[in-house]
């Protein structure tokens, strides 16, 4: 094992584009949380870093919709979302931003050093241009079709569908997502970085010298670097960004995947400037270097992410910064896959989420309960699911029923008993002499699993010290024999609270505020990580106790019931809303569309078809005869509503036999997402038979 003495955690920056959810705490930021609050109480030096990422296409679509500026936009989310980490107790030691000024400087810097040092490949090519809007069209500002799964609305990045991540030209029947328009190709030039060129020393770096990373995480690595890897694009034509700080690109910035890891530097470079400014103002004789946690050798760089940035940390940054030449790599790359929302994926646009503000609207003071609930649920391994009846049950059977309840009887018999004092320990039994024996394999397992990401595991095994102590409970009852052997109480007891007090260590990197609230109620002060499960009296004989309070509450089903109750609403919107447009058909020449005959006419007389739903047998007046039609809308209209009905129809469709009736001809129907269908209109009314071309 290598030696390091300080670890740099990152998260994700978030898009400022949006308000996070609880895909983005289970999936990053209480993963990342737990893991940095453990390292502090190891008293190991760790820095944990996040930020919002405020550049980026999403952004500037979103200020163009509302009619504000992308800095308007930025502003206002980049203050929601600091606000629900700090809620959630999410402890960054620096919050950034990258339209910061450090930002920008720091991104244009490292450009121009990889710049400088010939590490791009410039290249002139043909991209989609939207003429209307005198706009290159990249990333999102386009939409298509697929060409791997043939899903309509992917995106000019990416394909949220089969997960393919795509270049703009890639999509097939591409529109611009600014005007609606068909692109055109238009002549631009671009700065690229060859990954390709670093194909051989990534394959060896990660899938030789890093086979102990995640399996899904390694999994992906090894096949983008088995597919192949191509040079790409790190500039785009826009104003929203980090301008491209080189000769010649006037209108470019950076590409937002380009400027935003390095986002985590500059955001270290913040904290360090504001700590050892304040140090300084307190006459503390102390400064840091965000340099040692970026360049120095003995230390371990972390990125917690989700699996969809998993190409952008294990790949392309890694190649950035091995082109710069001067940084450390990752050392590990713990992504989570994703969590859903009652077996539906998680989805800004579609309101289909669980907002952490507004979560604390109904669950005041519940954050540890979600903090756990999202831990427990941890898409670890693979794609998870939160329900609310899940959250429920979590709440009641384990949070309620096996942590609150412990500690709860502990404390309150304490209380009854001695006033809330700490009882002496005498003449322990052998079931005592073997828990205190076994006491450490706690602290040991729960470290293994941490060390190893396992955050669930590790959760699992804090609450199974607390089921151990309900067992011991029930097993010796002190209630019943409080008169018969005062002194096998007091032992109890004192084993009880030292179990409380073991308890509300270990429980601290996952759930701090509860964690807080039992160390009042224990006064229990200064005690470190490693005091836990080694130290058993870390209360002493005497000691005096707070009043004791419940550590959670049972959540009632009504509550619950309301959660759903909105989500099913959401979902009723969201079928409303939701326009599923036909894909367009492949283009035909004009040739093709002569050869339809399509005419102006009169239905004459109409009658249900017998033993159908759908079809009307009509009478046509098509200007060139009166003819029977079958048509399929039954469904819509009534025989008697449409006499003298004007209609378009396809009068060279061959006929054709329809529940034993000959059909001659098409009338033409609009057809919407519901299905419905109604007659497409003649704005004039012209004589029948008048042809439509
Ligand atoms: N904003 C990106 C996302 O939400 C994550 C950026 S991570 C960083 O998917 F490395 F670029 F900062
Ligand atoms: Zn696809």
């Amino acid at each position: 094992m290598k030696k390091f003495n300080r670890t740099t955690v990152t998260s994700a920056l978030p898009y400022a584009n949006g308000p996070v959810h609880i895909g983005h705490l289970a999936g990053v930021y209480i993963p990342a949380d737990i893991y940095v609050r453990y390292l502090r109480m190891k008293g190991e030096d760790v820095i944990f870093i996040g930020g919002s990422d405020e550049h980026g296409v999403p952004i500037t679509i979103k200020a163009k919709n509302e009619g504000v500026t992308p800095q308007e936009v930025v502003d206002k989310y980049h203050n929601i979302i600091k606000k629900s980490f700090e809620e959630f107790g999410i402890t960054f030691d620096v919050y950034s931003r990258t339209s910061n000024k450090i930002h920008h400087e720091t991104a244009s810097e490292f450009f121009q050093t990889l710049f400088n040092k010939g590490e791009f490949v410039v290249k002139t090519s043909a991209q989609l241009y939207d003429e209307v809007e005198k706009q290159f069209l990249a990333d999102r500002y386009v939409t298509g079709t697929c060409p791997h799964c043939n899903n309509d609305k992917a995106y000019g990045d990416q394909c949220e569908k089969c997960g393919t991540s795509l270049n703009a030209t890639d999509l097939i029947n591409p529109r611009s997502a600014l005007s609606g328009n068909v692109p055109i190709m238009k002549e631009t030039k671009h700065w690229y970085l060859p990954l390709d060129k670093y194909e051989d020393w990534l394959r060896k770096w990660i899938l030789e010298e890093h086979k102990e990373w995640k399996p899904n995480v390694y999994g992906q690595c090894k096949s983008w670097i088995d597919q192949g890897l191509q040079a790409r694009a790190v500039t785009r034509d826009l104003d929203w960004g980090v301008k491209v700080p080189v000769e010649d690109a006037e209108g470019k910035v950076l590409y937002v995947w380009f400027d935003a890891p390095i986002g985590y530097i500059s955001a270290t470079k913040e904290w360090a400037e504001n700590l050892n400014a304040a140090n300084k103002a307190q006459h503390i004789d102390k400064t840091v270097d965000w340099e040692t946690y970026w360049k120095k050798k003995d230390t371990r760089l972390i990125h917690f992410i989700g699996k969809d940035n998993i190409v952008f940390h294990c790949i392309i940054f890694p190649a950035m910064l091995h082109a710069e030449g001067s940084y450390i790599l990752p050392d590990s790359v713990p992504a989570n896959e994703f969590l859903n929302l009652e077996g539906d994926k998680i989805s800004t646009s579609r309101n289909w989420a669980v907002w952490l503000h507004e979560y604390l609207i109904d669950f005041k003071d519940k954050q540890d309960v979600l903090r756990y609930v999202l831990t427990a649920n941890a898409p670890e391994t693979k794609d998870n699911d939160f329900t609310w009846k899940d959250f429920q049950t979590k709440n009641n059977s384990e949070l309620v029923a096996i942590l609150g309840n412990f500690v709860n009887r502990v404390m309150v018999l304490t209380q009854k008993y001695y006033d809330g004092r700490v009882p002496e320990r005498r003449n322990e039994l052998p079931i005592e002499n073997s828990f205190r024996a076994s006491l450490h394999t706690f602290r040991d397992k729960i470290e293994e699993d941490l060390d190893n990401f396992k955050f669930r595991d590790a959760l699992s095994t804090m609450i199974s010290l607390a089921r151990y102590g309900n067992k011991y409970l029930a097993e010796t009852e002190p209630w019943k024999i409080f008169k018969e052997q005062p002194e096998r109480v007091k032992t109890i007891l004192n084993i009880g609270l030292q179990i409380c007090a073991n308890i509300a260590i270990l429980m601290e990197p996952f759930l701090p505020f509860t964690s807080e609230k039992l160390k009042n109620m224990l006064n229990l002060k200064n005690k470190k990580w490693s005091d836990a499960c080694i130290i058993f009296d870390l209360l002493e004989a005497g000691h005096q106790l707070n009043k004791p309070e419940l550590l959670f509450e049972l959540i009632e089903d009504k509550i619950i019931e309301d959660q759903i109750e909105r989500l099913n609403s959401t979902k009723e919107q969201n079928k409303m809303t939701e326009t599923t447009i036909t894909p367009a058909k492949p283009d035909i020449t004009y040739e093709d569309f002569a050869k339809l005959d399509i005419r102006t006419g009169t239905i004459l007389a109409a009658e249900r078809v017998p033993k159908t739903d759908k079809l009307l047998k009509l009478t046509v007046d098509t200007g060139i005869d009166k003819r029977t039609v079958v048509s399929g809308i039954a469904a819509n209209y009534d025989t008697d509503k449409i006499i003298g009905q004007k209609v378009t129809i396809l009068v060279n469709l061959q006929p054709k036999m329809l529940r034993g009736i000959q059909s001659q001809g098409m009338i033409l129907m609009a057809e919407n997402s519901q299905g419905e269908l109604c007659f497409v209109h003649q704005e004039k009314d012209f004589e029948n038979g008048a042809l439509v071309k």
